[in-house]
């Protein structure tokens, strides 16, 4: 498989491995960075890829950096133009996935603004696991971030402090993955992906006040599962105790795509299988991101 061999910082291209931030950069000392994971997918039978919603992943990195108060932003125009760059020069042969950091690069004090720098990283991702199997749950006693504390609704890396805490707990207690309940015990999201479950018929999942991160793709799968059945998903706030109701459950987002669950808590979601529409919903993704589907065309930016 290919790897990198090109990364970007600040616009320029330069060999992978001689990437370099000097530690005491506010990114390193104080977490100072907003990122944002995208996926290019290629598109069959042609040279091209398929940047899945670039501008809308622009849009709240931009937000995250406003709230941060970094003293400069990036528009989707210069991004587009750094990762075609940055893509065409890794020369890829299978879907890329693309790392976009953006940081205070200059030393100083809590408060500094600026510089402001950049790195952009393009590298291939190994097929997910438990796409077949489904994955094992565990609810985790550590809470999700509040958003008057650390808010998750930006993507900061300071908020996978919390993640990961709860990550590293699910593998000890022998689980695939962790769902986190909010300050007030309402199932919030998984570590990096956001969680949907199917009830009597209907489609479920935590309301963007459930201190979640505002995902792009919880966004699509919510469009689509209207375009495709007629039926409005139904965001609001969802009981722990409402989980073991579930018939189905998956979590979604860029890096995982869509993850069936077959068990929350060592209980099975409904019988504990891949359930009808976890599955069809996931092959509606995969048409739309790469263009199989016409589709929402105004989703891909092929490059
Ligand atoms: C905490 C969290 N929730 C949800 C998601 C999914 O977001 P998106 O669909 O925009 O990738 C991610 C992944 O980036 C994440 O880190």
């Amino acid at each position: 498989m290919w790897q990198p061999t090109q990364i970007m910082m600040n616009g320029d291209l330069m060999p992978y491995e001689d990437a370099r931030l000097h530690p005491m950069a506010l990114a390193v000392t104080y977490a100072a960075t907003v990122f944002e994971g995208l996926r290019a997918y290629q598109v069959p039978d042609t040279n091209q890829f398929s940047l899945f919603r670039l501008p809308e992943h622009i849009r709240r990195l931009q937000v995250g950096m406003k709230l941060m108060r970094f003293d400069r932003s990036y528009d989707t125009d210069y991004i587009r133009d750094c990762l075609t760059r940055l893509i065409r020069a890794n020369e890829p042969d299978t879907d890329v996935y693309i790392r976009l950091l953006v940081y205070i690069e200059g030393t100083g004090l809590l408060a500094t603004t600026g510089p402001v720098g950049f790195t952009a990283a393009a590298m291939p991702r190994d097929k997910p696991k438990f796409v077949d199997t489904g994955m094992n749950l565990g609810v985790s006693s550590w809470q999700r971030l509040a958003d008057n504390a650390s808010p998750p609704r930006i993507k900061t890396t300071a908020n996978y402090v919390n993640a990961r805490l709860a990550v590293h707990q699910a593998k000890a207690d022998g689980y695939d993955g962790a769902l986190m309940l909010t300050p007030e015990g309402k199932v919030s999201e998984a570590p990096i992906a956001c969680f949907f479950m199917v009830r009597d018929g209907r489609l479920i999942t935590p309301s963007t006040s459930s201190n979640i991160l505002e995902s792009i793709t919880r966004d699509t799968i919510i469009t689509r599962y209207q375009e495709l059945t007629g039926d409005a998903a139904i965001e609001r706030s969802i009981d722990r105790s409402e989980l073991y109701f579930a018939d189905e459950a998956f979590l979604c987002g860029t890096g995982q795509e869509i993850l069936p669950v077959t068990t929350i808590d060592r209980l099975p979601v409904g019988e504990g299988k891949v359930g009808p529409l976890t599955s069809q919903l996931r092959q509606d993704y995969f048409d739309i991101v790469r263009g199989l589907s016409p589709e929402h065309s105004e989703w891909r930016t092929l490059i």
